[in-house]
C-alpha cells in the first residue's frame, strides 16, 4: 500500500492580485508552498510527493521549496481540475495505491488530518476533509435576501482529498474537457466513486484574499508560542572568609558570603528570574531556608531544578542577563568562566548567558561591602496554551 501525493500550485492567484500567484509568497520565514509541501513530504505514511506548477513559474518554485524532497514538478493547465489531471498522469508510472490532492494555498495541513484522510480509504475509495457549516446561509439578489438555505447536511470541503489512485485517475479522465469541477470529490462523484467525510480542520484554510494571508500569520504568531520573562533579586550578608561562589565559580578573596546553602547569590536570582517566567513561585518556596537539607547545598541544583519546571511546561530558556552588584571582589577577570558556568547548569549557549557587574560607588551596603546582590533577567519561551487562530 503506497500512498503519494499531488500539489496543485499552477494558480496565479488572481484574486489575491500579488506580484508572485500567492503559494510563492512569503510566510513565517518560508513560502505559503514550502509549509503545505513540508507537511506532506514529512508525513511517515506519503512517499512520493509531486507538485503541478505552471512553468513560467520554476524559479519561484525552485526557490519556495529549498530543501525538500519531491519529485520534479509537472506543468499544470488552464484550471485546477486540467492540473490536477495532468498531475496524476504524471504519477501513473509509480502506480501508487493512494493519493493525496493538495492545495499549494493551505499551508497548516496537520499531520493527523493526512492520517485520518489515510486510515478512511481502508473503507473507501475516496475522502475528505470537512467541516460543518455554522453560519445560518442566506440567498441573496441584488443585497437583499430572498431565502433562508437550510444549512443540515452542510458541509465545507477541503483538501487534502484522498482517492484509490487507478479510480480517480479514470474519474479525472472521463471528465477531462468538462469544466466546473471546483475539487476532485466532485469529480468522484461524476464517476460514482463514494467519498467519506473525514474531520477537517479550521486552521486547513485556502488562502485566497490578502484577509487569508494575514489570517496565516496570526496562526503563526499563535503557534510560536508565548515569551515570557522573569525577574530575580537576592542578597547576601558578606563576612570574613577565603572566597565567594558567584554562578558557582570560586572567587578568591578574604571574604564569603553568608547563607543557608552555599550563598552563591547570582545563582539565586537566576533561579528566581526563571521561576518567575513562570509564575511558579520563588526559590524560598521551592528550598525552604530553614530545611536542613540544604545546608551548604551547591546552588546549581536551585537553577536546575527552575530549568525542569520550564520544561514540564514544554518551555525553554531563551535568555538570561544577570548583574552583580558589589565592590569586592572584581568580578571581570572571572567573567568568562562564570558565563561558561551559568549556560551550562542553563542548558544554553554560552550566547544566551550575559554575566555584567557594577559597583555602587561605595554607596549603600553593597558599597559599604556589608553584603553582595545580584539582578537577574530570564527570558522563556512557552508553547501556545491550546492555542487555535480564530
Ligand atoms: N490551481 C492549479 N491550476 C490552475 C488553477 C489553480 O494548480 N489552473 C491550484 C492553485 O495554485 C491553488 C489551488 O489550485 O493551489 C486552488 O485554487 P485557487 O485557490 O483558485 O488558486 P488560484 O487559481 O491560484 O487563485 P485565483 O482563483 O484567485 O486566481
Ligand atoms: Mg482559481
Amino acid at each position: 500500500m503506497t500512498n503519494a501525493a499531488i500539489i496543485v500550485a499552477a494558480g496565479r492567484g488572481e484574486r489575491l492580485g500579488a506580484e508572485v500567484p500567492k503559494q510563492y509568497l512569503p510566510l513565517g520565514g518560508r513560502t505559503v508552498l514550502y509549509h503545505a509541501a513540508a507537511a506532506l513530504c514529512g508525513h511517515p505514511g506519503v512517499g512520493a510527493v509531486r507538485t503541478v506548477i505552471r512553468p513560467e513559474d520554476r524559479e519561484h518554485y525552485d526557490a519556495a521549496v529549498e530543501g525538500l524532497d519531491l519529485l520534479e514538478p509537472v506543468a499544470g493547465g488552464a484550471t485546477r481540475q486540467d492540473s490536477v489531471r495532468l498531475g496524476l498522469e504524471s504519477l501513473e508510472a509509480q502506480a501508487p495505491s493512494n493519493v493525496l490532492i493538495h492545495d499549494a494555498a493551505r499551508p497548516f495541513l496537520a499531520a493527523d488530518l493526512i492520517g485520518r484522510l489515510v486510515d478512511a480509504l481502508a473503507a473507501s475509495p475516496g475522502a475528505l476533509p470537512a467541516l460543518p457549516v455554522a453560519d445560518t446561509l442566506k440567498r441573496a439578489d441584488e443585497g437583499k435576501v430572498v431565502e433562508t438555505v437550510d444549512r443540515g447536511g452542510l458541509w465545507r470541503a477541503q483538501t487534502p482529498q484522498a482517492f484509490h489512485f487507478d479510480a480517480i485517475l479514470r474519474a479525472h479522465q472521463s471528465v477531462a474537457g468538462q469544466s466546473g469541477f471546483t475539487d476532485d470529490a466532485a469529480v468522484a462523484e461524476a464517476a460514482g466513486l463514494a467519498v467519506a467525510l473525514v474531520e477537517g480542520d479550521e486552521d486547513n484554510f485556502k488562502i485566497t484574499s490578502a484577509s487569508d494571508l494575514a489570517r496565516a500569520e496570526r496562526v503563526l504568531l499563535a503557534r510560536a508560542g508565548e515569551t515570557r520573562v522573569g525577574t530575580g533579586y537576592d542578597v547576601h550578608r558578606l563576612g570574613p572568609g577565603d572566597g565567594v561562589t558567584l554562578c558557582g565559580v570560586h572567587l578568591p578573596c578574604e571574604m564569603s558570603l553568608q547563607g543557608h546553602s552555599d550563598a552563591d547569590v547570582a545563582l539565586h536570582a537566576v533561579t528566581d528570574a526563571l521561576l518567575g517566567a513562570i509564575g511558579a513561585g520563588d526559590i524560598g518556596s521551592h528550598f525552604p531556608p530553614g530545611d536542613p537539607k540544604w545546608a551548604g547545598a551547591a546552588s546549581d541544583q536551585f537553577v536546575r531544578d527552575a530549568c525542569r519546571r520550564i520544561a514540564a511546561r514544554g518551555g525553554r530558556v531563551v535568555h538570561v542577563d544577570l548583574t552583580i552588584v558589589c565592590e569586592t571582589p572584581k568580578i571581570a577577570p572571572h567573567r568568562g568562566a562564570m558565563t561558561a558556568r551559568l549556560a551550562e547548569v542553563l542548558g544554553v549557549g554560552e550566547g544566551s548567558v550575559s554575566v555584567k557587574a557594577t559597583t555602587t560607588e561605595g554607596l549603600g551596603l553593597t558599597g559599604r561591602g556589608e553584603g553582595i546582590a545580584a539582578q537577574a533577567v530570564a527570558t522563556v519561551r512557552l508553547p501556545p496554551h491550546m492555542v487555535k487562530s480564530s
